[in-house]
């Protein structure tokens, strides 16, 4: 019989932060902080690192982690909430965690206490499932209105930042004849007439009913990454470029040319729920 090599272990990392790290059979491997429930690393069974994490992340309660995959909920970007929402520098629960051959899984949680009802006046819990595959890593983020008579709205985004060799020899794709809003240009809105977005300076889109199927392509190290969403409608494309970075006290020298952050989310149109009502959108982020 085959022995079976997945690993299920909770362990003590930096700023002596609480972390799953979760090990595939194949030797694929991920971490999540319970900082944000954030994805910090994930493997593939070559050892090859996925995911960006920036050498000057801040692991404190109450900061986000520059890099991994951060959650933005229940407000993506600037507005009433800090920017991005409060989900991903909260410390979540480890709610459970699972292994079958194949799949090794965790289901993390966040739900309203008497602090979070004073910046957002509701009742509500988020789950975060983190399930490893052989070949690839799924997250899926599912929201529940418990309020009993209140409807809330939200806006959520799975923030992956994915290592790359190059920034200059990346594109991400496909985006043709896509209603796009252009930050860096004041928000304005624009289509697309590129089916690639190829970087020479700060980037940061939110591109409008994107595809399911986002590839992002860097030629100078020859990875390909494909990213398979289910439910978000959106995806975010940013690169902070130099002065933007430089401005980052969380990201070390240099360290923006290796990362485009490629983030599937649900930020032109609202979701609306009303009590009782769930919603669930997730990613699936392979290596090809
Ligand atoms: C992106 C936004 O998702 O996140 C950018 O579109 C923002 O505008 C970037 O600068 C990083 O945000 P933060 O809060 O993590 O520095």
């Amino acid at each position: 019989m085959t022995q079976n090599k997945n690993s299920i272990r909770i362990l003590t990392g930096e700023g002596d932060l609480q972390y799953v790290q979760l090990t595939n059979n194949n030797g694929a491997s991920v971490q999540i902080y319970l900082l944000g429930a954030t994805v910090t690393s994930y493997k593939t069974e070559k050892g090859e690192d996925v995911i960006f994490q920036s050498s000057k992340a801040i692991f404190k309660d109450g900061k986000a982690i520059r890099g991994g995959i951060p959650i933005c909920f229940p407000q993506f970007g600037p507005g009433t909430l800090p920017q991005h929402g409060f989900a991903r520098n909260r410390l979540w629960q480890l709610k459970s965690t699972s292994a079958t051959f194949n799949v090794v899984q965790a289901i993390f949680t966040l739900k309203d206490d008497e602090e979070l009802r004073k910046l957002w006046n509701n009742r509500f819990e988020v789950e975060y499932l983190v399930s490893l595959h052989p070949k690839s890593l799924i997250t899926e983020l599912s929201v529940i209105n418990k309020n009993s008579s209140e409807t809330f709205t939200f806006t959520a985004c799975l923030h992956t930042y994915f290592r790359i060799g190059s920034i200059h020899q990346t594109q991400v794709s496909p985006f043709k004849g896509l209603q796009f809003i252009d930050k860096v240009q004041g928000g304005k809105q624009f289509t697309s007439e590129e089916n690639e977005v190829t970087f020479k300076g700060e980037t940061d889109r939110i591109y409008l009913k994107a595809s399911p199927s986002i590839k992002i392509e860097d030629k100078s190290a020859n990875i390909q990454y494909q990213i398979e969403t289910k439910g978000f409608t959106d995806c975010v494309v940013w690169n902070p470029w130099e002065i933007k970075a430089k401005e980052t006290v969380d990201l070390g020298l240099d360290e923006w040319k290796n990362f485009v952050c490629a983030e599937a989310g649900t930020i032109g149109t609202p979701v609306l729920l009303k009590p009782g009502e769930s919603w669930k959108s997730s990613q699936t982020i392979s290596k090809l």
